[in-house]
């Protein structure tokens, strides 16, 4: 019997993999601040509430077994919004995990934590942290968390380093990033199954011939295998146009305050 809890899980993200893992796991809290607009898939239930409440996330996590945390702001935005949704927030989702015994969180990090690499280096998992943002300074944060979680009391965490999740890659930097919803959906599924992990950086991208990232051991240490390559799917894309200087793209621009997307 496997419960999983996702925050964000109504988001654009979490609703692909929902829908990708459908029927898998015989209970699926959502733990989201308003109710779905897509019908439920089995097992799955709702509660209603904001990761500002720890009581709130406690109980909701009460017999959960994994905890993907999707929940957040997913871009630049000011330092206190950012504070409150996913520094606190994430602080509430670990702590809630320890309070109710969670096994595992499978935490959407980001490209984010390592933007300011420069694009012709290829990264590792042992990659100093450089983020970019603000936004990628609080994933940064939820990585150092789930060390601490892990080292002091035992809770394990995925680490998912997410590139770029989208139906095809749309520009250049995304021929290097891409994260296919194919390869998306069974990263989350090896993040929650297999292991034991401890606490381990995965780079969430799809096996992209141009990758600026090497993930072959934390690929190795949840047995994700991709199979998609976004030059398979580069028709329409300007590779003409001047190539990113860094992981983080547009996000490492001194005036950049979000809205990307
Ligand atoms: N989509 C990508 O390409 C990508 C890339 C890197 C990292 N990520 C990370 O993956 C996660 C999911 O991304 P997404 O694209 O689905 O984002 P999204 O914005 O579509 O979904 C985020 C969800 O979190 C919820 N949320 C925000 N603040 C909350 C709060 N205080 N309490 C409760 N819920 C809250 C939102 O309502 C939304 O449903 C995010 O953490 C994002 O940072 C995504």
């Amino acid at each position: 019997m496997t419960t999983v809890l996702y925050t964000g899980g109504t988001g654009r993200m979490g609703r692909v993999i929902r829908e990708g893992l459908a029927g898998r796991y015989d209970r699926v809290v959502l733990f989201t601040r308003h109710s779905p607009e897509e019908p439920l898939h089995p097992g799955e239930e709702v509660v209603i509430g904001d990761l500002a409440d720890l009581d709130g996330l406690t109980a909701a996590a009460t017999d959960v077994d994994v905890i993907v945390h999707l929940g957040g702001i997913a871009d630049e935005s000011t330092y206190e919004s950012i504070r409150a949704s996913n520094i606190d927030g994430t602080q509430h989702v670990y702590e809630a995990a320890r309070r109710a015994g969670v096994r595992r969180v499978v935490y959407a990090s980001s490209n984010h934590v390592i933007g300011f690499h420069d694009a012709t280096t290829v990264l590792d998992e042992s990659a100093p942290l450089r983020p970019d943002t603000f936004y990628g300074v609080s994933k940064a944060f939820g990585e150092a968390l789930a060390s601490l979680y892990h080292d002091k009391w035992g809770v394990e965490s995925v680490l998912l380093r997410i590139g770029t999740f989208r139906p095809e890659p749309e520009d250049a930097r995304q021929l290097a990033l891409w994260l296919s919803w194919r390869d998306g959906i069974e990263l989350v599924r090896c993040a929650i199954e297999n292991g034991p992990v401890g606490c381990q950086v995965v780079y969430g991208c799809s096996a992209n011939s141009d990758s600026w990232w090497d993930g072959t051991a934390g690929w190795a240490a949840i047995g994700y295998a991709p199979q998609d390559d976004a030059a398979d799917h580069a028709d329409g894309i300007d590779t003409d146009a001047p190539a990113p200087r860094r992981h983080g793209g547009a996000f490492t621009a001194a005036d950049y305050e979000g809205g990307i997307w």
